[in-house]
């Protein structure tokens, strides 16, 4: 049999597996073999690693969270800005990963990662090896499909936290302050906060002002709402402009000491005389199954990629234009992120249901 070749690169996301689980039925079905790497580019090199992927050890993963061939961001395929001012992986590294696909005589290679690990992919395909592209991310954040998967189930789990926060919130007369992920945009602060019923939402897209919150609390409490909910993203930037934790190099705000979410409880807690409490997500966002939704979308996904394999369109990347799975070139995906627009329909009708977004009075 012909042999395909899939990996799963980057931070993990709700609907890996579904994805791996179509590449191994869909190729299966058309007469191919499929090799999972493991842990991201890692396993094409020194020592190489894979599993054969096949319709009886893919069964069940379908309502699976992580990854079984495992994912890493960091390593040795972790893009440096090379000289041209683009991120570059070492050509030494390019010369070896070339070797694999002989070795093993792959037909083509398809690489399952958010913007990083898509520029990687690129590199591959300029150097002449057979890669196609599947977009995943829970922030939503890539220019080329309309969603990936693993945004939505992000936004279920902060709208269940926030279903949660939201009667411990009433019954003790707090503000609540829910950092969520969202390393550029505020994808999923926006939806998880409409979805959760936030009454402001912090975004690093809106500048925004703590006056204009402890505003919006006050309304709150002249129409006898005794508690607030404030979702905020953790790349959101603080009303002078800085990011408290700045430096994607390891790309993990959350861990660091505090997060955008302790210093807005506690320039909250010292203006009012309500208690703030903070809660800060972080990777339960990522954690667990994913939704129907993300489980459909990453199944059309696998299904689309093994056929641009066959198709031999490499250089490509599946993308969701809805209702379709079309295919765009992987160098247009990497190009630019997608960020929220301050004036597009999602903000509007926050907007026309009181939520603040910080940047204007109650
Ligand atoms: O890029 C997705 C993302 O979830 C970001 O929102 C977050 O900053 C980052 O991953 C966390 O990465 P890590 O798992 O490396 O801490």
């Amino acid at each position: 049999r012909p042999r395909i070749g899939v990996l799963t690169s980057g931070g993990d996301c709700p609907g890996l597996n579904a994805v791996l689980r179509a590449v191994a039925k869909t190729a299966y079905w058309q007469g191919y073999e499929v090799f999972g790497f493991e842990d991201g580019f890692e396993g094409l090199i020194d020592p190489i690693r894979y599993r054969k992927l096949t319709p009886q050890n893919t069964q069940g993963i379908l309502t699976m969270g992580g990854t079984i061939l495992g994912s890493t961001n960091r390593g040795r395929f972790a893009a440096r800005v090379g000289v041209s001012g683009r991120a570059e992986i070492a050509p030494e590294l390019i010369k070896k990963v070339s070797a694999t696909f002989d070795e093993l005589k792959l037909e083509g290679l398809i690489c399952v990662g958010g913007d990083g690990s898509l520029s990687t992919a690129l590199q591959f395909h300029e150097a002449g090896l057979p890669v196609v592209g599947v977009p995943k991310t829970i922030d939503n954040d890539l220019s080329s499909t309309a969603y990936t998967f693993g945004f939505n189930s992000a936004v279920l789990c902060c709208a269940d936290a926030l279903d949660r926060l939201h009667t411990t919130a009433a019954s003790h007369r707090r503000v609540l302050v829910m950092e969520v992920m969202g390393r550029h945009t505020g994808w999923i602060a926006l939806h998880g906060g409409i979805a959760g019923g936030a009454d402001v939402i912090l975004l690093p897209e809106i500048p925004w002002e703590y006056d204009n919150i402890l505003a919006k609390i006050d309304e709150r409490k002249q129409l006898g709402k005794e508690f607030t909910l404030v979702v905020v993203a953790e790349g959101a930037n603080l009303p002078d402009g800085s990011m408290v934790a700045s430096g994607e190099s390891s790309g993990n705000l959350q861990t660091r000491l505090g997060g955008i979410g302790h210093v807005v409880t506690d320039e909250l807690s010292r203006r009012i005389e309500q208690e703030v409490r903070c809660v800060v997500l972080g990777h339960l966002q990522r954690g667990g199954g994913p939704t129907t939704f993300d489980r459909v979308l990453a199944t059309m996904f696998g299904t689309h990629a093994v056929r641009l394999v066959l198709q031999k369109k490499f250089g490509q990347m599946v993308s969701f234009d809805p209702p379709d799975i079309v295919s765009v070139p992987i160098a247009d995906a990497v190009d630019s992120i997608r960020t929220v627009d301050p004036n597009g329909s999602a903000v509007m009708s926050a907007r026309a249901l009181g939520i603040n977004f910080g940047d204007t009075p109650g």
